[in-house]
Parts: structure tokens; C-alpha cells; sequence
């Protein structure tokens, strides 16, 4: 069957603001650029962003991109590359404020400069007192950030592919990726869009965890399909847990919260912050703060009937405050708690939050991708930006606010660098159509039916991971972990769709969409297996001290025999110094 084509300049998978900055780059340049997104491009992840954006404005506290470039390396626990660390923090100041320009309604103090609030993780002076470095539009940051990237590329005249999945790459045989097979949604119809460059940004996989302050779409699409085309992911064993998910339900109570003064206190009323971080408190990093609720709730002292939570305590701060810097928290504890933050505290619980790793780039968003065992090579024709990469700016584990900054920083360098491609290539490379067989089979499996129910499957992989890949880990449980996701993939491969769920699209898309989400929590259990010591946010309790010997190293996963390769950490920035590894303590 002869497939419809369209060709551009660029394909974007994914409209989150990695995908919408990078876009906008190209468009405002002239370039001929496509947006696929699944969702309606102002529903994209990026709105569930709630405290800010990171950079060193220096409005509130005095504060230099060189302190926040300290912060970051260290928050990684210094598996970050210092190179992109310190191309993060320089660029911020200038790329807020040209957010600002683009209509970002940021919060403002008296004087009209945009207000920053305190964050973890953030000193002044390389590890000195609390700074105030994130940039903030009340608690709706990546709401204002994604309208007007959206309102700035619908201007520039981007072309959007609205509710459009995407299924795979095309890439020919000598490793060119010419574009991808896209299926719209509603209408089942398969597209094949061509393009010299494809730019992945399709954002996270926090639904292979049972809570998650992700949105139903983070399904990591475009980590499955580089894993697909015989690239690796790197450093997958590092999960975020923010600490305040809202308890039960995981919905995001932002860090903001405590940024604007809230703590911690368990069931004896202790602000139990004080013995894990007597430095910063309850603004320490966020592994050591998910951490130490994990063993404030071990211990007994966790809060409610069954002391399975702390709580977050807001009242002090009062309700003038907390409707003008808070509202979204204020909203979201009455909706789903019932709870007025002036009045209750909010209960809270850990929650998988974010990736560190992901698809291997450099800071122009290439994919660089090692042949196995051999050097390290850009892709050619193909990117990654926002958190489906891994450049790697956070390494063990991202500082809040340093994720909004990653989107827009990397998708303009990406944007930039396509730009300077284009320009030598002025043809498409032709489409061998074998390519494109390959891809459309892998939608055809679905019109099966099974012994399996997609829902089911996908509901044990969720347990799966919370209980084999959590906070702590241990040999053992990682290698049960495996042994399970193994035996879940084998349940896929059975699984079909029934007369009624076929009916729809969305049963098929589901399908899909579990289908990455397995190879992700794959690649994740087993890049965490492998790694015997603790660093960020992987807390191995049979391996509890960093080992920077034999492992200031990032992980590479290869999905063909589940396999996991290591490749060296950049530690030289640009023009700086380097931060070497140290205790870290907050
Ligand atoms: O807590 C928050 O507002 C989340 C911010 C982030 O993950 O950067």
C-alpha cells in the first residue's frame, strides 16, 4: 500500500518546550519544520512544570552562573559532563530573559525585576549560604513557558501535526535518519514524513512507575524507538524521586512549596530535615530529601492512620502568601486532599518524578551513539533534546529548575546546529521503502488479537518498578526486578487488542505506548543492577559509598542482549576550572 508523504526540513517529534524551542530556532529562521505531537501541543508535559526555571539573575541574592554550574555538578553527585554544565549555566541569563521578551508572565518583585525563589541544592559562593536562583511565574511556570513558545512558533509559522503518534524512526542503511512513520490518531491513517533532520523530544517515561507526577503521556516513545534502531540510552539507572508527591496520588507539590519557606515534619512534629542536611534542611538536594522521608516512614514515624507519609507544613506562611506564590498548590490540595494548605498540612510521599538519562547527546543535540565497543559518533540526521536526552547536564540528579532550563537551552543549540546542516544539504536523501515496511509492521502486530489484555500487562509493569527499582535498591530485588520485566515483555508479545478496544485508536496507541515503556523499564533495571555503588539518586543499600575508582563512568544500555557498555565522564568544562569529586554534604 502506497503511504501519503510529506517532506520538510526538519521533523520535530514531540511539542514540550525542548521540541517547541528547537522549533522555533528553525522556523524563525525560515527553515521548513514539522511539530508531531500526540497530544495538542499546549497539553505537552512541559505545563505540568511548576516552581521555575533556573538561572543566575542574581535579583533577589547575589548569585553567578559559575555558583550555579557549582551546584549542578555537585547536585549530579559529578557524574554530569562539565562541558555542557557550564554551557547550561552561562547561557541561562540570557535565554530567561529572552523568554520574558517572548511574553513569559513571570512573577515580579516591587521593582519589576523577575522574582527568583530559594531552590535545592542552590548556594552562593560554591557551597555557602542559600541562593535564589529560580525564576518563577508563580507556581505555573511551564504552563507561561509552553503557551508562548507555542503563540512564538504559531507566529514564525511552524507546521503542527496535532494528535499524531509517532512510531519509529527511518533510518537507511548506512545509519541516516530520514524522517518517520507517524500514525494520526484519529483516523488510524499511517504518514510518512521525510525530513534531513529529526529532532526527538518526546520527553520522560515516569508511567512505568504506579505513582508519578507525570502525565499519562510520559511513556518514553522516543527512548523505545532509538532503543529500536540499535542505539543505546545512557545512565537509565538514575531516577528522580521528587519528595513531595502528593501522598497516594503522586500529582507534584512543587519544591516551591519549601522554597517559599514550608518543611517537613513527621509524626512526632520533628522538622526531621535538620538531622540529614543540617546545612540546607529542607532545601538539601532532592535525592537526600527523598531519602530521608523514605527512613522517617521505615522507622515508624511516618504520619495518618497507616504512617505512611510526612506532611508539608504551609500554614505559617499564610494565606495572602500562599494565594499569590502557591495558588496551583493551593488548588491541588483542595481538589484531591480536600485540604486547605493555610489551615492542614499537605500529606506527602516520594514520587517517581524525572529521568537523568537517556538518549546520549552532545551540546548541540546531536545523538551520538558509540558502535559497541568503538568511538563515540554523531548520528547522522538525528537529535535529542529536553529529558528523553541525556547531554549530560544533570548526571545522578537534577537540581530542581534545572529542567526547564535544559529544554530551552539545548533546544536552541539544536535548532542552531540543524540550521548550520541545512545549509550544506540542500536535498533529500531518497527513502529506500524497505524502511518504511519495517516500521509500518511494527503498527500491523497490533491488529491481532490475544490471550493477553494490554491493560494488565501494563498495570504489573507499574507495580513492577515501584517495587524492584525504587528509592533503595539491592541486588536481589534489581535482579527480581529484571527477571519480571523479562517475563512482562514475554506477556506483550501475547497480548492483542478486542473487537471493542480495536474500535478505537487509543487502544492501539496504549499498546504502543506499553511496548516503549517495557524496553525503558528494561533498560533501566538492568543499567541498575549493574552499577554497584550509590551515587545521586541510586541508592544501592548493599553498596552504600560513591566509588568514583571504579565508577565516575555513564552507563550505556543497548537493548540487543541486554547489555551495558560504560563510556568516560567529561570532566573538563569549557574555560573553567574543573569541580573534582568531593564528599557531598548539604
Ligand atoms: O518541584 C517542582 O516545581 C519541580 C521542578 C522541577 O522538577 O524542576
Amino acid at each position: 500500500m502506497k503511504l501519503q508523504r510529506r517532506r520538510f526540513d526538519c521533523l520535530v517529534l514531540g511539542a514540550g518546550g525542548a521540541g517547541l524551542r528547537a522549533a522555533l530556532q528553525l522556523a524563525q529562521d525560515d527553515a521548513r519544520v514539522a511539530v508531531v505531537s500526540k497530544v495538542f501541543p499546549t497539553r505537552s508535559h512541559t505545563v505540568a512544570a511548576q516552581g521555575g526555571v533556573n538561572a543566575a539573575l542574581g535579583n533577589v541574592l547575589p548569585d553567578s552562573w559559575h555558583w550555579h554550574m557549582y551546584d549542578t555538578v555537585k547536585g549530579g553527585d559529578y557524574l554530569g559532563d562539565q562541558d555542557a554544565i557550564e554551557y547550561l549555566c552561562r547561557a541561562a541569563r540570557r535565554l530567561v530573559i529572552e523568554l520574558e521578551h517572548y511574553g513569559v508572565p513571570f512573577s515580579r518583585l516591587d521593582d519589576g525585576r523577575i522574582y527568583q525563589r530559594r531552590f535545592g541544592g542552590q548556594s552562593q559562593n560554591f557551597g555557602g549560604e542559600q541562593a535564589a536562583r529560580t525564576c518563577a511565574a508563580a507556581d505555573r511556570t511551564g504552563h507561561a513557558i509552553l503557551h508562548a513558545l507555542y503563540q512564538q512558533n504559531i507566529r514564525a509559522k511552524t507546521h503542527f501535526f496535532d494528535e499524531y503518534f509517532a512510531i519509529d524512526l527511518l533510518r537507511d542503511a548506512e545509519g541516516h535518519t530520514l524522517g518517520a512513520l507517524v500514525l494520526e490518531i484519529e483516523t488510524g491513517e499511517l504518514l510518512v514524513i521525510e525530513a534531513k533532520a529529526t529532532l526527538i523530544a518526546t520527553g520522560g517515561a515516569g508511567r512505568m512507575y504506579r505513582t508519578s507526577t507525570n502525565a499519562l503521556i510520559n511513556t518514553g516513545d522516543g527512548l523505545g524507538m532509538t532503543l529500536r534502531a540499535g542505539m543505546p540510552l545512557q545512565d537509565m539507572e538514575f531516577i528522580q524521586f521528587h519528595p513531595t508527591g502528593l501522598a497516594g496520588l503522586g500529582v507534584l507539590i512543587t519544591e516551591g512549596a519549601r522554597g517559599e519557606g514550608g518543611y517537613l515534619v513527621n509524626s512526632e512534629g520533628e522538622r526531621f530535615m535538620d538531622r540529614y542536611a543540617p546545612h540546607a534542611r529542607d532545601l538539601a538536594s532532592r535525592d537526600v530529601v527523598s531519602r530521608a522521608i523514605h527512613e522517617e516512614v521505615h522507622a515508624g514515624r511516618g504520619c495518618g492512620p497507616r504512617k505512611d507519609y510526612v506532611e508539608l507544613k504551609l500554614e505559617h506562611l499564610g494565606d495572602a502568601l500562599i494565594r499569590k506564590r502557591l495558588p496551583g498548590i493551593r488548588e491541588t490540595a483542595l481538589r484531591f486532599a480536600h485540604i486547605d494548605p493555610a489551615v492542614t498540612p499537605i500529606p506527602v510521599y516520594p514520587t517517581a518524578h524525572y529521568i537523568m538519562g537517556g538518549i546520549p547527546t552532545n551540546r548541540f543535540g546531536q545523538v551520538v551513539a558509540p558502535a559497541r565497543h568503538g568511538p563515540e559518533e554523531p548520528q547522522p540526521g538525528l537529535y535529542a533534546v529536553g529529558e528523553c536526552a541525556c547531554v549530560s547536564v544533570h548526571g545522578a540528579n537534577r537540581l530542581g529548575g534545572n529542567s526547564l532550563l535544559d529544554i530551552i537551552v539545548f533546544g536552541r543549540a539544536a535548532g542552531n546546529h540543524i540550521l548550520a546542516g541545512l545549509k550544506e544539504q540542500r536535498y533529500h536523501r531518497s527513502l529506500p521503502e524497505y524502511v518504511i515496511d519495517q516500521a509500518v509492521a511494527r503498527v500491523r502486530r497490533w491488529d491481532r488479537k490475544g490471550s493477553e489484555s494490554v491493560e494488565a500487562v501494563g498495570r504489573d509493569l507499574r507495580a513492577t518498578m515501584e517495587r524492584y527499582c525504587g528509592v533503595f535498591r539491592t541486588q536481589d530485588v534489581l535482579d527480581e526486578g529484571i527477571r519480571r520485566i523479562v517475563e512482562i515483555r514475554e506477556r506483550i508479545d501475547q497480548a492483542g487488542l478486542t473487537d471493542r478496544s480495536r474500535v478505537f485508536n487509543t487502544a492501539r496507541i496504549e499498546a504502543l505506548e506499553l511496548e516503549n515503556l517495557i524496553d525503558v523499564a528494561l533498560a533501566t533495571v538492568s543499567s541498575a543492577a549493574a552499577r554497584t555503588e550509590s551515587r545521586g539518586a541510586h541508592s544501592r543499600v548493599d553498596y552504600p559509598e560513591r566509588d568514583d575508582v571504579h565508577w565516575l563512568k555513564h552507563s550505556l544500555y543497548f537493548r540487543e542482549g541486554r547489555t551495558v557498555d560504560y563510556k568516560p565522564v567529561r570532566t573538563k568544562p569549557l574555560t573553567v576550572a574543573a569541580f573534582p569529586p568531593k564528599p557531598r554534604v548539604y
